[in-house]
């Protein structure tokens, strides 16, 4: 399918900011919103190849604050003192050896995805596991009060999702950023104040 405009101009933006990939304009855009990262923050970023969601969270935080990236794929060039990419596959990873090796994180991040095959029905529960996946890592790794941000696709699964995690965060709200792609089906999960470990 043939990009749009709108899909071109974030392209292009990222290239000319020097960001590693043009998504990075939807984290800016929840962040924004919902005023996720601080300064000296200890962050998780699941799926982190490119490396443009770590970028940015890297200047958010500061020197005080870290960013431990998890992908199949380690960032090309991206590589400041506070960032640790670990190899690990989602599907399969044990959350207590991740829990085990990194320290409690103020907010983890998933933008995972799997790669699509147009099949609807299987493009979303493959993003469902991964979605369930990262949510029980958020719970191993979260400090209480943590956030938890978790790309999924939108569709009739989501709601049980929402509704099993709601227990455990303060408020659980969906979020679709401008910088989605416009034929794209995926929505961010924003699930606030994390309660229990
Ligand atoms: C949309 S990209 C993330 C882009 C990133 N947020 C950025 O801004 O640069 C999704 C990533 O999820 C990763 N991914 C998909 N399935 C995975 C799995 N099972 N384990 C680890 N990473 C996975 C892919 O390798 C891919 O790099």
């Amino acid at each position: 399918m043939k990009s749009n405009r709108w899909d071109d101009h974030y392209t292009e933006k990222a290239r000319k900011e020097k960001w590693l990939a043009r998504s990075v304009y939807k984290l800016q855009e929840i962040d924004r919103k919902f005023k996720l990262i601080r300064r000296n923050d200890t962050v998780l970023d699941l799926g982190c190849f490119p490396g443009s969601w770590s970028q940015y969270v890297i200047g958010k935080v500061g020197k005080g604050g870290n960013v431990v990236g998890i992908d199949l794929q380690k960032p090309k060039a991206f590589n400041p003192p506070n960032f640790t990419y670990m190899k690990a596959d989602i599907e399969t990873v044990d959350p207590e050896q991740l829990s085990a090796r990194i320290e409690p994180r103020n907010l983890v991040l998933s933008d995972l995805a799997p790669p699509t095959t147009g099949i609807r029905d299987t493009d979303a529960s493959r993003s469902l596991f991964l979605a369930e996946r990262a949510a029980e890592i958020a719970r191993m790794l979260l400090k209480p009060k943590g956030h938890f941000v978790c790309k999924i696709f939108e569709d009739e699964a989501l709601k049980d999702f929402k509704k099993d995690l709601g227990p455990a965060f303060g408020q659980i709200r969906l979020f679709r950023p401008k910088a989605t792609r416009k034929r794209s089906r995926e929505v961010y999960l924003v699930a606030t104040g994390f309660i229990t470990r």
